[in-house]
């Protein structure tokens, strides 16, 4: 049997190329070695959003979408949505019982978003989504969890609820392990590329407004002019070269630091790169856009196997828990 994958995304909006650097290429590579799931966070993000949950139905599926574009293929892959996975919330709730204020409290991924959001008061919810989120991780025992660096705390509370888990009831659940990428710079300069930064390109942006991003983006600020010697360990267009343009390193690097290419020439290279690696993103994008009944079809076909997944773990969750109180009726006949 092939290992599991589980990851996922809050529906926010759309993805960048923060999320595809962070996870998403990862998951694409991988989908066929392993049984990989995806899962569309709503409940998570109503952890930041729970005035406007009217906009959770078009980001969900602006999700999925992305998620295709990018060349998840839904016959290898499960896409399901959070709130539809009833076993995601049980988990959640048996999990809390032992998992200390505290910890979550000096959690420094929940500490730096609370304030980037200026909460002043933390929600029992938001505060808790850890929690939540190594439910979305262990209700189908996954294996590998491909998520970019920020999450690294989520992953390790999610270890250790699983070491805890199976030290308390019996050896039930699987301990994952994490597949870290770095996070992604954004146009500005800023450490992550986020949409409440405002400083990303969207997989989904057209051309000519990826050409303008780019043109936007922070370069060396003491190069003035063109034959300025440049510096590209401080210059954010050099890291994204680096990520996205690899081949063209060797001949910029040293051209760059002698003043020989001007960052205008510099980023065009750039945009044209992106725009060459986004435009089959755009073409499948473009086929979904017009196919939504499909993508719909997508997202209950994956849900649906994935509540057969969660039911068969929360069985042996509740066994172990001595918490299932009457014999099960039986399935199989004959
Ligand atoms: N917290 C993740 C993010 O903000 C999204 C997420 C929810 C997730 N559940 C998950 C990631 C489970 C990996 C595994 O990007």
């Amino acid at each position: 049997m092939k290992k599991r994958i589980l990851t996922g995304d809050r529906p926010t909006g759309k993805l960048h190329l923060g999320h595809y650097v962070g996870s998403l290429r990862n998951r694409v590579r991988l989908q066929h070695e392993y049984d990989t799931f995806l899962i569309i966070a709503d409940v998570q993000a109503l952890t930041t959003n729970w005035e406007n949950p009217e906009q959770l139905a078009s980001d969900v599926r602006e999700v999925a979408k992305d998620y295709l574009a990018a060349g998840i293929d839904p016959e290898a892959a499960t896409i399901l949505i959070q709130s539809m996975v009833p076993q995601i919330a049980e988990l959640t709730i048996f999990y809390s019982m032992f998992v200390p204020v505290n910890v979550l409290r000096h959690n420094p991924t929940i500490k730096t978003e609370a304030k980037q959001k200026g909460y002043s008061e933390l929600m029992y919810g938001f505060l808790g989504y850890p929690v939540s989120q190594a439910a979305d991780i262990t209700f189908c025992k996954a294996h590998l969890v491909p998520v970019g660096k920020d999450q690294a705390p989520h992953l390790e509370l999610t270890r250790k609820i699983v070491r805890r888990f199976n030290e308390l009831y019996g050896e039930v659940l699987v301990e994952p392990e994490g597949l870290y990428e770095r996070l992604l710079v954004g146009l500005d300069g800023n450490t992550k590329m986020s949409k409440s930064l405002d400083n990303a390109i969207y997989l989904a942006d057209p051309p000519e407004e990826v050409i303008r991003k780019v043109k936007m983006a922070v370069t060396d600020p003491a190069r003035i002019r063109k034959d300025d010697p440049g510096h590209p360990e401080v210059c954010t267009v050099f890291t994204y070269q680096t990520e996205f343009n690899e081949e063209f390193i060797a001949e910029l690097e040293p051209a760059c630091r002698a003043g020989k290419i001007g960052c205008v020439e510099c980023k065009n290279r750039l945009a044209a790169r992106l725009n060459e690696m986004l435009d089959p993103i755009r073409a499948r994008r473009a086929y979904y856009e017009a196919h939504p009944d499909l993508v719909d079809d997508i997202l209950q076909t994956g849900t649906a196997r994935a509540v057969e997944v969660g039911a068969q773990t929360l069985e042996e969750v509740k066994d172990a828990m001595k918490c299932n109180y009457f014999p099960r009726k039986a399935v199989m006949s004959g």
